[in-house]
């Protein structure tokens, strides 16, 4: 049967009955919200290419994530700008480093009422900017994972739920899975970032978090943007190593990578959608282009149908402002 006895405009007719076939959903506690600690910073550093965020200093993540919590908000995603810096980013591991004080301090506070995620990489910590130890110039990818395994049972032992290894090193979810699981962290879960790309839409975080590499790009270690086979392969070889959850990131270019990796694993699916992404949507409703909401909303939803089971979003902390009329 066709047209005129099938008319597809009957359901949606109404906004009640609109609501009442709609497939794809937003909630709040699908979302986490990645915050930025500064263990220089006195008081907030705003960012200039990602208007209405900012760089915190330890003292404010309590009541940072008090107000994500406040908006339906179950997780975040910790990141740590270190007071200094080295050739081969020690300060990632440190028991008194910045993410894990923030960690604490935030364990001990929100307890279980908060999921803790931590970036687990070198390029924040290193003076070269590159996300692993190098020589020649070059990031050696096993010594790397020796000082990643270290990262995350740091993290572990403050009390991080979830350590997210974002360095795209060869073999790093296993050794991080050996390394939590030999220190007595089996509990601790691993979001691998698997199918992270060479992204322009980085751009806004970098200026953040002071982590552009210093010489070359990242393009030896990132996932070249042209290929989508690789992704699922980086994707498999990850559940086989032990992670938890899979990752694609960015997000809005590559809904397709999300798409194919929920057909093909069992695993929750998470999507990071960049500082590039929210920095685009902010300046585009600054001068009054796009309508902010409807964007964040549209986007937001785009990612979830896609395939996106979790979404790594800065909007997350105006949740409620996106999610009610
Ligand atoms: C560090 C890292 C980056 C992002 C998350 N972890 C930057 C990079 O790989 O250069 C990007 C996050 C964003 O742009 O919002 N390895």
């Amino acid at each position: 049967m066709g047209f005129p006895r099938v008319r597809m405009r009957r359901l949606r007719r109404t906004q009640a009955i609109r609501e009442m076939v709609r497939e794809v959903r937003l909630h709040p506690s699908n979302l986490m919200y990645p915050i930025f600690i500064d263990e220089k910073a006195k008081a907030p550093v705003p960012i200039e290419s990602m208007p209405g965020y900012s760089r915190l200093p330890i003292q404010s993540v309590i009541e940072e994530a008090r107000q994500v919590v406040e908006q339906g908000v179950k997780a975040v995603l910790l990141f740590g700008v270190p007071s200094a810096k080295d050739e081969a980013g020690s300060a990632a591991y440190a028991s008194d480093g910045v993410v894990q004080k923030a960690v604490k301090r935030l364990k001990n506070e929100f307890g279980e009422e908060l999921a803790i995620a931590t970036d687990v990489c070198l390029c924040e910590y290193t003076t070269h900017g590159h996300c692993g130890v190098l020589k020649n110039g070059v990031v050696v990818n096993d010594s790397t994972l020796e000082i990643l395994r270290k990262i995350a049972v740091s993290h572990a032992q403050a009390g991080a739920d979830m350590v997210a290894p974002s360095g795209m090193m060869d073999g790093q979810v296993r050794a991080i899975r050996e390394a939590l699981d030999d220190a007595g962290f089996n509990h601790v879960g691993i979001m691998a970032y698997s199918a992270k790309y060479a992204s322009c839409f980085y751009g806004p975080f970098r200026d953040a978090v002071e982590c552009a590499p210093k010489f070359g790009d990242r393009r030896g270690y990132q996932m070249d943007y042209g290929n989508a086979r690789e992704a699922l392969r980086e994707m498999e070889l990850d559940i086989n190593e032990g992670a938890d959850v899979l990752m694609v990131k960015p997000a809005l270019a590559y809904l397709d990578i999300i798409n194919q990796a929920k057909s093909r694993f069992n695993v929750p699916i998470a999507a990071y959608n960049v500082s590039g992404e929210y920095a685009m949507v902010k300046a585009a409703a600054k001068v009054g282009w796009i309508n902010e909401k409807a964007a964040v909303l549209e986007f937001l939803t785009a990612i979830k149908r896609a395939g996106a089971d979790l979404i790594i979003t800065y909007f997350a902390k105006d949740a409620k402002l996106w999610l009610t009329k």
